[in-house]
């Protein structure tokens, strides 16, 4: 699974092969340059799935419901995932938490829309947690974590996101579940995520452990822009043949 917010990546992403394409509430900071993916609205989420959309033809596309859309209130939960895939044609969304959530979980699942869990490090919660850094070291936090995930399955989720948890953990939530488990800083589990601008290396500032980049995108840009801006002033470009 990779990430993808708009129309020519995901087109790109999708050629390539990827089984899934998350549009994740990560376009918060890597599309909007936010500090958090707390301020991402509906409306803005829809605009980045529905964009998505129009582009894959063989990938199952998954959505995130923004913060604030789906926590404390199942009835909302449910008319927000209702919006998401009536305006992007989706076909399922994700989002984040367990017991805490588990209502609207349920609510959303009873329409028919297809949910995918998130546990771990839930970025929507970073107020609560104060760090970006490993969650469920500790045993009480592992406890919860593996019963969060049961319950998620129990209740009907076609698959878990488990993000920035020892490895042995998502071992272990991997090994006590039927759904398939996707890591990012997950080791030990079923499947991968990562946000795209970080495997491309388009973001230059974020290099956690778990990150692998595959490419080095930024520089790239960088120097095909610096090109074309001397081109330009030289006067090398446009040249005889690019002109009308
Ligand atoms: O928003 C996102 O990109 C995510 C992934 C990090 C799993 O939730």
């Amino acid at each position: 699974m990779l990430t993808s917010y708009d129309y020519s990546m995901a087109k790109l992403v999708d050629q390539a092969g990827i089984d899934v394409i998350l549009v994740g509430d990560s376009a918060s900071n890597v599309m909007a340059g936010n500090q958090t993916t707390l301020p991402i609205t509906l409306d803005q989420m829809i605009y980045h799935g529905k964009s998505v959309v129009n582009a894959v033809q063989r990938a199952l596309v998954v959505v995130d419901l923004p913060f604030g859309s789906y926590q404390g209130n199942s009835r909302k939960a449910l008319s927000t995932a209702i919006r998401i895939m009536k305006e992007t044609a989706t076909d399922a969304v994700k989002l984040e938490g367990g017991s805490e959530v588990i209502e609207s979980v349920e609510r959303i699942l009873s329409a028919g829309i297809p949910v995918m869990g998130h546990l771990g490090l839930m970025p929507q919660s970073i107020n609560k947690f104060g760090t970006y850094s490993v969650r469920a070291k500790e045993e009480v936090e592992a406890e919860k974590l593996i019963t969060d995930a049961k319950l998620l399955e129990e209740v009907g989720c076609f698959a878990l996101v488990l993000e920035k948890i020892p490895a042995k953990l998502g071992e272990e939530v991997a090994r006590a579940l039927r759904i398939p488990v996707i890591g990012i800083g997950a080791g030990g589990v079923d499947g991968q995520v990562l946000v795209i601008h970080d495997m491309l290396g388009i973001t230059q500032q974020f290099s956690p452990r778990f990150l692998r980049r595959y490419h080095n995108l930024a520089d790239e840009i960088k120097g095909a822009v610096g090109h074309y801006i001397t081109d330009v002033k030289s006067g090398d470009f446009p040249n005889e043949k690019e002109q009308y």
